[in-house]
């Protein structure tokens, strides 16, 4: 096959939008992207979360059963996913692949799900104490695997980047917490009503809480740092991405609130309402991991600002994305990205 042909063809697949969160002009990103991020994202989650009810709802009540393999398989399939869509779209062979940043985020992402992975068999073979301590190195784990996500995203770029990945992994933890959590609580509020579940769900409520203040809070000020202002964001992709994920957080906290002031009070006696609302929680927040998947991949709005820029990278532009990936080899920028 000709280079010219090749060299097309690679700049079809970024034009596909395929390469995580490569600026990618006017296109929107590709389903097999979004899905892998979606699986990588939810399955971190679920993990941490998971491990952060172990340790929050008790053992009495905790029995997780499935969930925890069936999340870190999630997340190692996602991890995978998006570690060769990146690969691919940079046109580089594995090795070469493994010295680039996203390439090095994969790696230390599969050294911390290894970990994960250890952990979590060790819990699911202890009790008392050695689960708890193995359910508090499996949250430490997951926590590393979603920082090593964070240093190949968005905030990991520009001024200001150590700030800016704090708050973002501060934003993943908090969302990873609830949201994992909740599929930790459905499962432990599983049958006859009691004062043990009730409790349980008292404390869940507390930690909602305050994941709800945190993802609001490095919610607006992920926001700032990558629009710059709010007028940046009318009228892009991005913007409007933004504001359903915070109709959803509003959705989320109107859920938690009923949960908190109507059902709790009953759930020594009742936990129907309570499973029913926490059921319909999860599937917001599935809703809200899924609008993340497609905003990660989306072009901030301050990038869309800088379009028509001497040398800004366009995907679909005449440059071929086999010389960007090489550039950036040398230079260190993310998924063949030339910043500006
Ligand atoms: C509804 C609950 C929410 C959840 C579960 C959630 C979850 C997440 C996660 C997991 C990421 C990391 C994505 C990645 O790097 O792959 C993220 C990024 C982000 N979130 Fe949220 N979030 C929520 C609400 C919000 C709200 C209300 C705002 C704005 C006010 C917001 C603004 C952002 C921004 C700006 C980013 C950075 C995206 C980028 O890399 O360009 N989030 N969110």
């Amino acid at each position: 096959m000709a280079a010219g042909a090749v060299a097309a063809g690679l700049t079809a697949v970024v034009a596909g939008a395929v390469a995580g969160p490569v600026a990618l002009a006017g296109e929107g990103p590709g389903a097999t992207a979004i899905v892998a991020q979606l699986a990588l994202l939810t399955g971190l989650a679920c993990v941490f979360g998971g491990a952060c009810g172990g340790l929050l709802l008790g053992q009495a009540t905790h029995r997780p059963g499935l969930l925890p393999p069936a999340a870190w398989a999630t997340a190692a399939g996602g991890l995978a996913g998006v570690a060769e869509i990146r690969r691919r779209a940079m046109g580089l062979g594995l090795g070469p692949f493994l010295h680039t940043p996203p390439g090095r985020s994969a790696l230390w992402g599969s050294v911390s799900l290894a970990a994960c992975c250890a952990a979590l068999t060790a819990a699911g073979v202890s009790s008392g104490r050695g689960r708890r301590l193995w359910n508090a190195a499996v949250s430490a784990a997951a926590a590393g695997a979603m920082l090593t996500h964070v240093l190949s995203g968005h905030a990991a770029e520009g001024s200001g980047a150590p700030l800016k990945v704090a708050v973002q992994w501060a934003h993943m933890l908090a969302g990873g917490a609830w949201g994992g959590g909740l599929v930790a609580l459905l499962l432990a509020i599983r049958g006859a009503p009691d004062a043990d579940k009730a409790a349980a769900a008292r404390r869940f409520s507390t930690l909602a809480a305050g994941a709800l203040a945190t993802l609001a809070a490095t919610g607006v000020v992920r926001t700032l740092g990558e629009a710059g202002n709010l007028e940046a964001l009318a009228g892009t992709t991005y913007g409007r991405l933004l504001a359903a994920k915070a109709a959803l957080l509003l959705l989320l906290a109107a859920l938690g609130a009923r949960n908190r002031f109507r059902h709790l009070s009953v759930a020594e006696r009742d936990l129907s309402g309570l499973r029913r609302v926490v059921a319909l929680e999860i599937a917001v927040m599935l809703a809200a991991f899924a609008v993340t998947s497609v905003l990660a991949q989306a072009r901030p709005a301050r990038e869309a600002a800088l379009r028509g820029a001497p040398g800004y990278f366009e995907a679909a532009s005449t440059r071929p994305s086999a010389e960007c990936a090489a550039a950036s080899l040398a230079s260190g920028t993310r998924n063949g990205e030339h910043d500006t």
